[in-house]
């Protein structure tokens, strides 16, 4: 059965670990994630942003293969289906359709309506029973070619938004999405301190997890971040392992064609890279406690 997040996240941040955020686009996705989270015995968040859920047909469509795969795979680690960046409107279409968790990524909104669309879903989401996380300051990424340095949220922000409910804040420390700039300075503890200084027990969250040097990975989580979101550098790894199939000929041979034996490099590679980062992160054999 599907979880929220929040209990799972008020634990890590108590036990100084962080549970990782992989975004799901597909079938394999999904089952590659699932498994190694339940061979790891760690708990783990599905991310699934709006535009991979248009892409899998839906979310109900998402929540049923999910479910799905959770009594037949017999899942029995924490798991939650989390809305990434949700419009508002996409909150309510998750919420709906059977998530457990939802984010709502109000940073481009003044703060005022940011506080205000915020406490509505607070409502929503605690009378429904799910989790729900906020944004304060955006976190930058590339947009049309483009890569932007990530912002710094305000930590009074920080502050006013945390305080209306919700169960786990992103705040912009320098982080973006995808790969870093050469350039990049690296996270700003000094923005992070900050946060969690006003921001007490809230779960922080850090977003933009792909190319964070481990060091810095360990340094956040021991300043008050306890989920970590990963997507690109699982597409990176799916997207270099199917190559490698491809280049080496191996859909020529036999029935290397068949879409089973085609994406098993691929879905073996994003395995590998949640276990790896389950370990960096700390969330391995923490299902239970
Ligand atoms: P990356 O794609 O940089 O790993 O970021 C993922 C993320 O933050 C999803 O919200």
């Amino acid at each position: 059965m599907l979880v929220p997040a929040k209990e799972m996240l008020q634990k890590a941040k108590a036990g100084h670990y962080a549970v990782g955020q992989f975004n799901i686009n597909n079938l394999e996705w999904t089952k590659a994630i699932l498994q190694t989270a339940q061979e790891l015995q760690s708990p783990v968040i599905l991310g699934v942003s709006e535009g991979a859920g248009k892409y899998m047909c839906g979310y109900k469509t998402v929540v049923g293969m999910v479910n799905g795969m959770l009594e037949e795979m017999n899942i029995t680690v924490p798991v939650a289906l989390h809305l990434d960046h949700g419009t508002y409107e996409g909150c309510y279409k998750c919420i709906e359709a059977g998530f457990s968790s939802v984010m709502f990524d109000g940073s481009h909104y003044p703060i005022d309506e940011n506080v205000a669309k915020t406490t509505e879903l607070v409502q929503v989401c605690r009378d429904k029973g799910l989790s729900i996380e906020a944004e304060v300051g955006a976190i930058g990424g590339e947009e049309d070619g483009v890569i932007g340095m990530g912002e710094c949220a305000d930590p009074n922000e920080c502050k006013a938004i945390a305080d209306l409910g919700v169960d786990m804040l992103a705040a912009g420390i320098g982080n973006i999405h995808g790969k870093y700039p050469e350039n990049w300075p690296g996270l700003s503890f000094e923005t992070l301190a900050a946060v969690q200084e006003k921001t007490g027990d809230m779960p922080l969250v850090l977003h933009g997890g792909t190319g964070i040097p481990d060091d810095q990975i360990k340094k956040a989580i021991h300043l008050g971040v306890a989920k970590i979101n990963v997507n690109t550098e699982c597409q990176l790894v799916f997207a270099e392992a199917t190559r490698k199939y491809i280049e080496a000929g191996k859909d020529l041979q036999g029935k290397g064609f068949d879409p089973r034996k085609l994406l098993a490099p691929g879905t073996e590679a994003i395995k590998a890279k949640v276990k790896e980062k389950m370990e960096l992160f700390g969330s391995v054999g923490k299902a239970n406690d």
